[in-house]
């Protein structure tokens, strides 16, 4: 049965994107092993957040967070190169978009890069159970992306049970993410469905005791 230490991962898509170094630094006065790099392309999403060239800025600021990064992109395939080079240390991509989802998997491995596959909201958990094998984590949206601080999505309580099913039956080896509309209320159910990786944007910028959040998120409180 697989085991995964908790990690929490919060998302700078929720800080001052004219000061996103900022964003880095608050994560890394926490000591966090983690950041989740939100990066959308205005079409896979109805938003644009920022790309490549970010992260490798980013990544000048500390050479040793592990960078965990979700692309919401038409084509995620054209940019993983791009990401791996910048400094990404995991490269998520969506199963929705008409690409080579099995290809691109392989080729961020290749890369020497973790590869994750990621589900919206109304993707169900069997789209991914063939990639299972492909895969270092498989992330659950609780949200439709493209924003931050919106509402969780129930129907990611039961994804989630069944994707820790699959994986204590012996179907890949991969960490179980959630993310959107994470806060102290949703984590632990997160967490109690079997999730081992929670991504916060709002609620993490927003708390005023943000160790008690990380503890929380953790599964420590
Ligand atoms: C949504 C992004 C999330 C987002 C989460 O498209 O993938 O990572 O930043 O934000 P909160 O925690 O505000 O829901
Ligand atoms: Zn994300």
């Amino acid at each position: 049965m697989a085991f995964f230490k908790n990690i929490f991962s919060p998302s700078i898509l929720a800080a001052d994107h004219a000061a996103l170094g900022e964003g880095l630094r608050t994560v890394l006065k926490y000591n966090l092993s983690w950041v989740h790099l939100d990066i959308m392309d205005g079409n896979f999403v109805p938003n644009i957040s920022f790309g490549p060239q970010t992260v490798k800025d980013l990544r000048k600021i500390d050479g040793e967070i592990f960078f965990d990064t979700h692309l919401m992109l038409v084509r995620p395939d054209k940019f993983v190169e791009k990401f791996i080079a910048a400094g990404s240390q995991l490269v998520t991509i969506h199963v929705e978009p008409n690409y080579d989802v099995a290809g691109t998997l392989k080729k961020i491995r290749e890369l020497g890069c973790l590869a994750g596959i990621s589900l919206n909201p109304d993707t169900p958990a069997e789209k991914a159970r063939a990639l299972l094998p492909l895969v270092d984590l498989v992330l659950v949206m609780s949200v439709f992306p493209g924003f931050g601080g919106q509402a969780f999505i129930e129907s990611a309580i039961p994804k989630i049970e069944t994707l820790a099913k699959w994986r204590n039956g012996g179907e890949g080896n991969f960490r179980i993410q959630v993310d959107g509309g994470i806060d102290a209320t949703t984590a632990p159910r997160c967490l109690a469905a079997g999730a081992d990786t929670l991504v916060a944007g709002t609620a993490f910028f927003k708390a005023h005791d943000k160790p008690a959040f990380i503890a929380i998120c953790r599964g420590e409180k």
